[in-house]
């Protein structure tokens, strides 16, 4: 049995991808860069400075911007970010989370967060979840951003727990690679077209269930 679930924020837990993708948009369009859905798939997971990164890229401007304006425009998206967020409530909290975290609380299964977010604890405490978890892996304390592993291990290292004991749940490729490189065992919420047919996934949140992730680790 898992002893551990390690859980994406943005996309698994609420819709707060969506935010970020209206903010990273509008920042884009403020340098004359478009960006589409399709597009976004590969900022999902991805940390603030690789998301903007890959943005500049993608316009064919990743030399026009000095180390001091990237920061000027990550502060600017953040700071947008923070305005979308600001009203999340336990209300925007995705169907059937909280009936899995309580799940797995009745059967002692440790609950840490492996979000590249640095607004993970503050959206934690707007939805009133923060007591469900036993840790919160600090994104500033990891060297490589998803897709590398590091968030993954220290969120499993942070309830005392080997990757290969624990379940990780994504909603981005970014994230699944993570999960894949830690040693955890995967779990996708979205299509296989965005996120592949070798994992198990699950078509939304309210699909993910305690008696699903049994099966999913039985099998596997
Ligand atoms: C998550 C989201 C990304 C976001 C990253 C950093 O991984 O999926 O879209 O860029 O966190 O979030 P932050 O709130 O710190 O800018
Ligand atoms: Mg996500």
């Amino acid at each position: 049995m898992f002893k551990g679930v390690l859980f994406d924020l943005d996309g698994v837990i609420t819709d707060t991808a969506e935010y970020h993708y209206q903010a990273w948009k509008a920042l884009a369009a403020d340098i004359g860069i478009t960006i589409d859905r399709a597009f976004n798939e590969q900022l999902k997971g991805v940390s603030r400075d690789d998301s903007l990164e890959r943005i500049l890229v993608h316009g064919g401007r990743a030399d026009d911007f000095s180390a001091a304006e990237r920061s000027e425009l990550a502060t600017k998206k953040n700071d947008h970010y923070l305005q979308l967020i600001a009203n999340v409530s336990p209300q925007d909290v995705y169907p059937g989370i909280l009936d899995l975290l309580k799940a797995l609380k009745t059967h002692d299964i440790r609950i840490s967060l492996a979000s590249a977010s640095k607004n993970g604890p503050f959206l934690l405490k707007q939805m009133a979840l923060t007591s469900y978890f036993d840790a919160i892996a600090d994104p500033a304390k990891v060297a490589h951003g998803k897709p590398a592993p590091d968030i993954y291990q220290l969120a499993a290292q942070e309830v005392a727990l080997a990757p290969a004991e624990c379940i990780g749940i994504e909603d981005a490729i970014a994230g699944i690679e993570a999960i894949k490189a830690s040693g955890a065992l995967p779990v996708g919420v979205g299509s296989p077209v965005d996120l592949g047919t070798d994992i198990a996934l699950v078509p939304d949140t309210k699909s993910l269930t305690f008696a699903f992730l049994e099966q999913v680790w039985q099998n596997h």
